[in-house]
């Protein structure tokens, strides 16, 4: 099956195949070609370039794209897109006051929604997490990674990342899991905070991983949550079992996260509103991704991310949306993008390298996702007729997709 995109307006974020990231000052470059055309063989891109240059072949189908542009789809490397329910009563209570944190200490949070999805069945989890993945393709994402972590037991977190394996075989677009047994104390190890590390230490991981059901290791490194030492053993265990760590760390308090996700070869560390000089030093010239969630700290009225501080320090930033029913209850990168770029002034450019080529990378997929390159998945976005690229963040709250292609298929 051979498709061409004709006519392009811009073909945008056009890279060599070998480019893995994009770091600091090199995110304001994202290059594109005018009037362009793009091949694609089967689900690969095969070709692209200038309409002047094509030479006229026959192809199985024709998308006229006047006026129109095309960019790779999103990669959203950080969501929790499989849970039970809503928390929007504790969105109203923070509203009359009460914050995320004395809301958690309560009882609420996590271990709500860890209640909720104890007592839910796989089934209607998984009919429950494939709405929300309609929901994010449509918004223009192409690749996701899911995290466990609202089982905090074995069968629960079992059940969590068999719906993302299930969801995977549903969808045509990437998927990626990670085990997050580390994303808060149940209730009845409050006390015995050790033993909980131990158990997911010598029961959980083992058996995630003999299953098969993860790539990835992700803590919750925070105060009331998992200290330093307990990412270590977590993260350590999990490394001997060839789990990749990528960390929460930095939501609220600067406690050595960082440094330490640095130390243990974190592919990302993700959250990052607090971040003192010598986190930003820590990740300078190492192979781990911060990435930013500014829909959380919208949604959370939290500090953002220090964007300009860390791209200009030579940094490179992934954007994800962190879809979870706490802190973050979207998986529109669109908004993501917008909320970058007005939040944390960050470019138009820096922002869509953030969203696409980073984020790819911070889910191991940049050499298959992230950008219009030949080799590369045709995952695509094609626009409305729109001016320029800096129209989509600066049209925040419109639909500017006008058609999805998935593994080359008109979705
Ligand atoms: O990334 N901060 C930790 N975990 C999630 C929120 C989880 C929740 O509130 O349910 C996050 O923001
Ligand atoms: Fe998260």
């Amino acid at each position: 099956m051979r498709t061409i995109i004709k006519n392009i307006k811009e073909l945008v974020q056009i890279r060599d195949n070998h480019i893995d990231r994009i770091i600091g000052k090199d995110m304001k470059v994202l290059p594109t070609i005018k009037n362009a055309y793009l091949i694609i063989k089967n689900d690969i891109i095969t070709d692209f370039g200038l309409m002047k240059d094509l030479n006229h072949l026959d192809f199985d189908k024709e998308i006229d794209a006047t006026g129109k542009l095309v960019l790779p789809s999103w990669c959203d490397s950080h969501t929790h897109i499989v849970y039970a329910g809503n928390r929007e009563s504790e969105f109203v209570d923070r509203i009359n006051g009460l914050t995320y944190e004395e809301i958690a200490l309560k009882g609420g949070g996590i271990l709500n929604s860890a209640k909720n999805l104890q007592d839910t069945s796989e089934d209607e989890l998984f009919v429950q997490a494939s709405v929300r993945i309609e929901e994010i393709i449509q918004s223009g994402t192409g690749a996701v990674e899911i995290k466990s972590g609202y089982g905090l037991e074995i069968g629960a977190e079992i059940k969590m990342l068999r719906v993302i394996n299930r969801l995977a075989h549903k969808f045509p677009i990437a998927f990626k899991s990670t085990f997050l047994g580390a994303h808060a104390f149940p209730e009845s190890f409050k006390n015995k905070k050790e033993e909980y590390v131990k158990k997911i230490c010598e029961e959980m991981i083992p058996q995630i991983v003999q299953h098969d059901l993860a790539e990835f290791i992700d803590v919750f490194c925070e105060k009331n949550y998992f200290t330093v030492e307990q990412m270590e053993t977590i993260l350590e265990t999990g490394k001997k079992y060839g789990l990749i760590p990528k960390i929460h760390v930095n939501q609220f308090n600067s406690i050595g996260g960082v440094e330490s996700g640095v130390k243990h070869n974190a592919l990302s560390v993700d959250h990052l509103e607090i971040m003192t000089a010598e986190d930003i030093a820590v990740l300078k010239d190492s192979k781990t991704m911060p990435v930013a969630l500014p829909a959380c700290s919208f949604f959370l009225g939290i500090p953002y991310t220090p964007a300009r501080k860390m791209i200009d320090q030579g940094l490179p930033l992934a954007l994800a949306t962190d879809f979870n029913p706490g802190s973050s209850p979207t998986g529109n990168m669109h908004f993501v993008v917008a909320s970058a770029c007005i939040k944390m002034n960050m470019t138009p450019e820096e922002a869509i390298n953030a969203a696409t080529m980073n984020g790819a990378y911070a889910m191991n997929l940049s050499h298959s996702h992230g950008s219009i390159s030949i080799g590369k998945k045709a995952n695509l976005i094609i626009t409305k007729p729109i001016p320029s690229y800096h129209f989509i963040p600066y049209a925040f709250g419109s639909n500017l997709i006008d058609q999805i292609i998935l593994n080359g298929n008109v979705y």
